[in-house]
């Protein structure tokens, strides 16, 4: 696989241009056009669902026959598939172009499959350049468009003989500052925290990642699920990011919006009701059970009904790690659904 020099410095390039582009439902992609002779004669990039995608968006900016023999380098394999805006393979076709550069497979079922049409036309089409570097920008969205949903991590912290909260309801703290601290890191790596409308009015949290009193740059939206209305006085309203509010308890169509709105890494932080909520219905991807060396007793438990009637019907998990924060411990497990490579 032999990439000339202007090729490398123009992929470079389209990643650039490709971090632009908003985070939504479709991917952050960049495109440069390349003249034969190596000079770059076109830039574009994909500005979100609905509108064009980055090569045909370079193309626009070329006047009649300015594309033909010319090279595309794209971050994302062109797409094969009539949406809202066309096929990009038909597209560079069209154009005229003899060359297609792209950093990554699409691997969708639908859109994939561009790379071949191009090369049935005759178009000479190479891929791999800075593939890493394209698959750090679009992790995230890989991930939720093999699930065709957002990665969702649900943690909570719990008493060594499994319970949430005491009696009175009252949770804070039942895990020392090291797991804390360990929350609040992981937070600021999700798009979006969720919590239900129980543990909003039990808790009052803030739903912001802190570093101990300061706020890490990253923060989560705040998502909160169930019909009760979010307080005047919440202190979640006084997030840096305005709430999400889904007076609902229809999970799937939670999912669908955060999707709709890039937010493909989700953290689920409870409670009891919510979490079992995604765990019953499929939904969650990774555990994080944070597990104190204390006992509370009752009948407040970390979870309720996951959808198990007899033990045959038990929820087995992957374990992914334990790890010993302070003398809590951190226990890291996937259903086996669950894809690799989330948060
Ligand atoms: N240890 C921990 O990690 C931890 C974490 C969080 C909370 N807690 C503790 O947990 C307690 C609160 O527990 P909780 O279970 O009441 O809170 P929750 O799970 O946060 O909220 C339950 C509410 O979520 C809404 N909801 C949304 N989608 C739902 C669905 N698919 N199924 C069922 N309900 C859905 C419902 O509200 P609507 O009725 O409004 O529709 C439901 O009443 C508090 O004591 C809190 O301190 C502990």
């Amino acid at each position: 696989m032999a990439f000339s020099e202007a090729e490398q410095r123009a992929m470079a390039r389209a990643l650039e241009l490709a971090r632009r582009g908003p985070r939504s439902r479709n991917p952050q992609v960049g495109a440069v056009i390349l003249s034969p002779s190596g000079d770059v004669i076109a830039e574009g990039w994909h500005r979100g669902a609905g509108t064009a995608h980055a090569e045909v968006d370079a193309l626009s900016h070329l006047e009649g026959d300015a594309a033909r023999g010319a090279t595309a380098v794209v971050t994302l394999e062109p797409c094969n598939h009539t949406g809202r805006t066309g096929p990009c393979a038909a597209a560079l076709i069209a154009a005229g172009v003899a060359r297609v550069v792209y950093a990554l497979d699409d691997p969708g079922d639908v859109e994939g499959g561009g790379g071949e049409r191009l090369r049935a036309a005759g178009v000479s089409v190479e891929s791999g350049l800075l593939a890493p570097e394209a698959a750090g920008l679009l992790a995230s969205w890989l991930t939720a468009r093999a699930l065709g949903r957002p990665h969702v991590t649900v943690k909570w912290a719990q008493s060594l003989d499994g319970r949430a909260a005491a009696a009175d309801g009252t949770s804070q703290w039942i895990t020392g500052s090291e797991a804390r601290a360990d929350v609040h890191a992981r937070r600021a790596q999700a798009d979006a925290i969720v919590v239900g409308t129980g543990t909003l009015l039990a808790d009052d949290p803030a739903l912001t990642a802190r570093d101990g009193d300061a706020l890490f740059a990253a923060q989560p939206v705040p998502v909160v699920i169930g019909s009760a209305p979010i307080p005047a006085h919440a202190a979640v309203l006084r997030h840096p990011r305005p709430p999400l509010h889904h007076p609902t308890r229809d999970l799937t169509a939670v999912l669908d919006d955060l999707h709709d709105r890039g937010l493909h890494r989700v953290f689920v932080e409870g409670g009891p009701t919510l979490a079992s909520a995604f765990i019953a219905a499929g939904l969650a991807d990774r555990l994080l059970v944070y597990v104190a060396p204390t006992l509370l007793g009752g009948d407040r438990l970390a979870l309720s009904d996951v959808g198990v009637g007899t033990i045959s019907e038990q929820r087995r998990l992957t374990v992914e790690s334990i790890e010993r924060l302070g003398d809590d411990l951190l226990v890291v497990v996937a259903p086996d659904h669950a894809p690799e490579g989330g948060s």
